[in-house]
């Protein structure tokens, strides 16, 4: 099977550069858009669709190199001697196939469907040295091994430094983060507060595009976007159970340009978290629950001071979680969170659907002060979000006397105490403004 495709990509690739070259010389376009067409998911098998993406790759290369350049290199993982049994160790495999991929030109990295890799830590750097797609059709398994994780506590599979960079292919990425959860602090309270690996961390890329993966059962945090810049999500299946500890689905931390679309997360905790040094940040089309909601912060833990701008969450459902939207800040913090916009959004049985929290803190790890400084919020749009509350407050603004919430608007709001009882709204030191319906209100 694998030779027939790969005859035919060749087959295919001789004739797409033969026809290039006989008619085709002023085809020129926006190679960022033709290398990047959405390729929808079809009903097509899994073997044509693949093979439809290699058709695609292989045009798009020609494209990109002016028909005259040399074919595109497939790089699969098995060619390196990753094994893909569940139990062999193969990341020196993937290693070895990603300084391959990474210092040839136009590349894509194969990991094949119907196959486990079990991985250890791996870091995968740039800069290299052209456009690479990496296409996981396969499984990834993390190493449940803590002490493989003594280097680098913090990351399992991390992208550090790469520039135009495609994750794609349809396959799933499981931090197998049980063992993990197990030794939280949060769930023993005997144990120390440390970090646990994040499952997939992309860190420092520029123009990146992750789409269309599974990632499940992270030790920590399943999907980081850290320090990047134009970075497009979607497609992805986030899933972890609803009492592993602090497993936000996804984190966008120091970001600009991102936008996050067509998602189903539902994790232990935040299923979009969006914190300091972020701007430009999309999300449309999120299903989310269970978890604890959409969340910017928290924001000026430790007394810092951190901004995030620009952020537009369109289109969500939002179910069985602890939080709908939510903004949260530690008091003691400085700077500012501004110009955010939550449209459109269905809750249903949701503890808090609307909330701004400026007198967050984790209590267990420190306690709770009242303080001169807080992270300012303003110039808030909540716009037609409808649906059931599962507490009797459906609506809060927990805001900071000395620092009040400024510019929060309301409009088309309709949520319902689940109970049948009208929902309430707890309001302090907020200035906030009513368009259409907005029920419930608050009354001060
Ligand atoms: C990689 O893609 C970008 C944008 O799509 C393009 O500008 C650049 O020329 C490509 N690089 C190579 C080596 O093909
Ligand atoms: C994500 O979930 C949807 C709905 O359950 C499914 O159709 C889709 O194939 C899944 N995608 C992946 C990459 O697992
Ligand atoms: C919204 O996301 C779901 C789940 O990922 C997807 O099946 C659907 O096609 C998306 N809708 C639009 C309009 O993009
Ligand atoms: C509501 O959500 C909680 C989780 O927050 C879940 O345990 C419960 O089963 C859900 N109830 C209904 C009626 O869906």
């Amino acid at each position: 099977m694998a030779l027939l495709r790969h005859f035919l990509i060749s087959l295919f690739t001789i004739i797409i550069i033969i026809s290039f070259v006989a008619c085709n010389s002023n085809l020129q376009e926006d190679p960022l858009i033709t290398t990047y067409v959405d390729d929808s998911p079809s009903n097509d098998d899994a073997d044509t669709l693949l093979f439809k993406n290699f058709i695609n790759q292989n045009t798009n290369n020609i494209l990109r190199f002016d028909a005259t350049s040399r074919s595109l290199e497939i790089v699969n993982v098995n060619d390196y001697g990753a094994k893909g049994n569940g139990y062999t160790d193969d990341t020196q495999a993937f290693k070895k196939a990603w300084e391959v991929v990474c210092s040839s030109g136009e590349a894509i990295f194969v990991v094949p469907e119907d196959n486990n890799y079990l991985l250890k830590p791996i870091r995968f750097s740039g800069p290299c040295k052209s456009n690479i797609t990496v296409q996981i059709s396969g499984s990834l398994e993390a190493s449940d091994d803590r002490s493989d994780y003594s280097e680098d506590q913090r990351h399992w599979l991390i992208f550090h430094n790469v520039q135009k960079l495609l994750v794609n292919g349809g396959g799933t990425i499981n931090g197998k983060g049980s063992i993990w959860w197990k030794n939280s602090c949060k769930r023993n309270k005997k144990k120390p507060c440390k970090d646990a690996p994040t499952a997939l961390t992309f860190d420092n890329c520029e123009d990146l595009i992750v789409e269309n993966l599974k990632i499940e059962n992270a030790q920590q945090i399943h999907v980081s976007f850290q320090d990047s810049i134009n970075v497009k999500a979607s497609d992805l299946n986030v899933s972890s159970p609803e009492d592993s500890p602090n497993t936000d689905g996804i984190h966008v931390t120091n970001t600009q340009n991102i936008k996050i679309s067509s998602s189903i997360i539902g994790t232990g905790d935040d299923c979009i978290s969006i914190v300091h040094g972020s701007k430009n940040v999309e999300a449309t089309n999120i299903t989310c629950g269970p978890g604890h909601g959409i969340s910017i912060g928290s924001l000026g833990a430790g007394k810092s001071k951190e901004f995030v701008s620009e952020v537009t969450v369109n289109g969500a459902k939002i179910s069985g979680t602890k939080n709908g939207v939510r903004i949260k800040t530690w008091p003691g913090g400085s700077g500012s969170a501004t110009n955010i916009k939550f449209l459109n959004i269905e809750m249903d049985n949701v503890t808090n659907p609307i909330i701004i929290d400026q007198n967050y803190c984790d209590k267990k790890k420190k306690p709770c002060k009242k303080s001169d400084s807080a992270v300012q919020i303003s110039n808030v749009l909540y716009q037609n979000i409808i649906g059931k509350s599962a507490s009797d407050v459906a609506v809060k603004f927990d805001c900071s006397e000395k620092f009040p919430c400024k510019e929060i608007a309301l409009e088309n709001i309709d949520l319902q105490y689940d109970e049948g009882e009208d929902a309430k709204a707890l309001c302090n030191s907020v200035e906030l403004f009513y368009t259409g319906h907005v029920t419930p209100r608050c009354y001060s």
